[in-house]
């Protein structure tokens, strides 16, 4: 069926209906389609277009529609064609009613408002479960330390769970960012007809009550030519995909025989046909590799956006297999990432000894002296100094004792000299933020409360 025909000598082409048909794809927002057309309907009755009756016998037919699987043979142009040829089977004449005052272009954009809110808010969920599994193995493991790498060069000392709960951070955004795409998605298009607005006198407000809406939008030409919610989301996506990478690099390198730390569960990892010995970060090697496919959905859509004249344009229809997919893999890699953090072991000695043979301290030193009054660049110096002739002897920090600290240079003394024990010098690190044993119990403490409000809001 068409919702359009009468304008044409004859009908599209094979190739042109196999070409332009969107059924296949866009079936995926049935369900929203369905809760936005019944909406719909009881407006259409507000305004006197549907009978009490007629709006009864509509909706008794959207409701068995929604509960019917899509037939694979079905050849309507796209999910909103199918549902209007389903109800006009179902419901008869009441049917040729529904579409009075609307158009599919503000239909596609509720529908996917109404899907988008969904999706939001299943991330969300999924961040949040994330979120909670990286603060217990935080917890498990509260006085492990690790170096801290820039350059991937061993930096500083950090505690294992102030490590973790940088990703709690980096996630905790990405709630946010999800909230703030819902926020977005969550304005109602419906009432702007094609383009220049719907010519029945719908109570907008009263519709986006109806639906759960915040707020009804304010420009119809708008309406029709936007897709800023989508990329909105698949920014929150592409963001998401770009910390869960991070994490999955990380503890791939982490759980090497190279490094030593991590113990990825077997559940989580593959073998190889060849290599009998080998055990693979497939799980998040796969994640790393999502994260390209998700960020080229944000690509692709704003491709295809930057050049569009305004209103609507076909081109648009082009915003959901990518969109589709990157909701996919957002989701699965978000579940997939709960399970490998899971499944993790922390082996702290090889971390320690990480952070023990190399010279991880050096920032501690040189702060100590600038504490006790050497300038800082001096102090900067004289440790780069006493680095460069330990790494010329083969000397390790806890190998220099106070008293030929002392006689390397006499601003060491006693109180810097425990310094080369990198435990000492995290806490000096107990600024709010940082890597200090008591801030980080007090940021783990928080992250609680945190988790506690991503679960209530
Ligand atoms: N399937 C179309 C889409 O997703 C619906 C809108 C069709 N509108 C039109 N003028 N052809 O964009």
């Amino acid at each position: 069926m068409k919702l359009w025909g009468g304008r044409f000598q004859t009908g599209p082409s094979e190739t042109f209906e196999r070409f332009s048909g969107s059924l296949h794809f866009d079936q995926r927002l049935l369900e929203a389609d369905i809760a936005g057309s019944r909406a719909f309907a009881r407006a259409l009755e507000r305004v006197g277009i549907l009978s009490a009756s007629e709006r009864a016998s509509l909706d008794a037919a959207f409701a068995e529609i929604a509960a019917e699987p899509v037939p694979t043979e079905a050849s309507d142009e796209d999910i909103h064609t199918f549902v209007i040829r389903r109800l006009k089977e179902k419901a008869g004449a009441a049917a040729d009613k529904i579409h009075t005052g609307r158009s599919r272009n503000e239909q596609v954009s509720l529908d996917t408002r109404l899907w988008l809110r969904a999706e939001c808010d299943a991330a969300r969920t999924l961040l949040a479960g994330l979120c909670e599994a990286l603060l217990a193995l935080g917890e498990r493991f509260p006085d492990a330390v690790i170096p801290g790498y820039t350059h991937l060069r061993r930096a500083q000392a950090v505690l294992w769970p102030h490590y973790l709960l940088a990703y709690f951070d980096m996630f905790a955004r990405d709630f946010e960012r999800f909230g703030e795409a819902r926020r977005r998605a969550n304005v109602l298009p419906l009432g702007s007809g094609a383009l220049a607005g719907s010519g029945f006198p719908f109570d907008r407000e009263a519709i986006a009550r109806d639906l759960g809406f915040d707020a009804v939008t304010t420009n119809s030409m708008d309406v029709s030519g936007d897709r800023d919610f989508v990329l909105d989301y698949l920014y929150a996506a592409s963001t998401t995909m770009v910390h869960l990478s991070r994490l999955a690099e990380d503890w791939i390198l982490y759980s090497s025989e190279e490094f030593g730390w991590l113990e990825l569960g077997d559940g989580v990892t593959s073998g190889s046909s060849l290599m009998p010995q080998k055990k693979n970060p497939d799980s998040l090697e796969l994640i790393r590799g999502k994260a390209g496919r998700v960020i080229g959905a944000l690509q692709a859509l704003f491709v295809t956006m930057k050049g569009l004249p305004m209103t609507y344009n076909r081109d648009m229809q082009e915003d959901k297999e990518p969109l589709f997919d990157a909701a996919d893999q957002v989701k699965g890699s978000l579940e997939m990432a709960r399970g490998v953090v899971e499944s993790v072991e922390l082996r702290p000695a090889p971390p320690r000894s990480a952070v023990e043979e190399s010279w991880v301290v050096a920032t501690d030193l040189a702060e100590a002296l600038a504490r006790s009054g050497t300038p800082f660049h001096q102090a900067h110096q004289l440790v780069g100094r006493l680095v460069l002739e330990s790494v010329r002897a083969g000397k390790k920090p806890a190998e220099w004792t106070p008293e030929e600290l002392a006689a390397f240079a006499p601003q060491f003394d006693a109180a810097t000299a425990r310094l080369l024990s990198p435990d000492e010098g995290m806490k000096s690190r107990e600024i709010r933020g940082g890597t200090g044993p008591q801030a980080v119990r007090q940021a783990l403490s928080e992250a609680h409360t945190r988790l506690e409000a991503m679960r209530t809001s």
